[in-house]
């Protein structure tokens, strides 16, 4: 009973949530990494092949739908917080047939459109698996920051799906390094005064993302 009246009020919202994250670009999403120390807390894990790892579905999950006005801590659009993971592992509980991955895999979600085949298999394969709170240790290497392998990558993962177009386009090497060199990227992502927090006011990038960045800019934020 409680379930049906639960579900019968997600369906029943889902459609305020769904105009509103249409016509209110979010302006920030709120990201509980999985660590800020690059262990997440656990024994760091060489990354098997076959297991999917929480920490590489955390950025694609908040990045995706904790945009501000969504399912951010604040909004908690249809009651739902998509934040960490508590509140992920919560919604997953009837594993693919949870609501979440039902309408992600349908391509209800996100209201900006489906997300492409390749996440949504990952998604799958980390449900299946038990959605464990797990970390794999060589997704985060501080000692490489190459923009080809490291740079462009976190920010596909992290921030893409904001900032491929708008003001703040982070879309190419060099629309990047322009945030770099004048300072706004770190700005943002250590939360200094003056800049618009990202990804979101409470929350950072992990401490080795962060590294890697910093790294990358303090030679120059190269094409390399
Ligand atoms: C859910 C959407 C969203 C995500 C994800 C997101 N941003 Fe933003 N970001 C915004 C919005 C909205 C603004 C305000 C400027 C604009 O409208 O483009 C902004 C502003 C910024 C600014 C300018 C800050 C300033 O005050 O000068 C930078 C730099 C930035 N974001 C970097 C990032 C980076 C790096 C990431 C990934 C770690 C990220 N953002 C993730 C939505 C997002």
């Amino acid at each position: 009973m409680l379930k049906q009246i639960f579900s019968f009020s997600l369906i029943a919202t889902s459609i305020i949530v769904f105009t509103s994250c249409e016509h209110q670009p979010p302006v920030k999403i709120s990201i509980t990494p999985v660590d800020t120390t690059g262990n997440g807390g656990n024994t760091g894990r060489k990354c098997s092949p076959d297991t999917v790892y929480f920490n590489e579905i955390l950025p694609i999950i908040v990045s995706n739908c904790a945009g501000a006005g969504c399912h951010d801590a604040a909004t908690k659009a249809d009651g739902v917080q998509l934040t960490d993971y508590a509140t992920i592992r919560s919604r997953v509980n009837n594993g693919l047939n949870s609501k979440l991955f039902r309408e992600i895999n349908s391509g209800s979600m996100p209201p900006t459109g489906r997300l492409s085949q390749d996440i949504i298999d990952k998604i799958k394969k980390w449900i299946t698996q038990g959605a464990k709170n797990n970390y794999c240790s060589s997704v985060c290497d501080s000692t490489k920051y190459t923009y080809s392998a490291d740079i462009s990558k976190i920010i596909a993962t992290n921030c893409i799906s904001c900032h491929n177009s708008g003001t703040v386009l982070l879309n190419s090497h060099s629309n990047v390094q322009t945030f770099a060199l004048n300072g706004r990227l770190m700005g943002a992502l250590k939360h200094l005064p003056g800049y618009q927090p990202m990804p979101n006011s409470t929350n950072f990038l992990s401490d080795c993302e962060l590294k890697k960045i910093q790294k990358w800019i303090d030679n120059g934020a190269p094409n390399n």
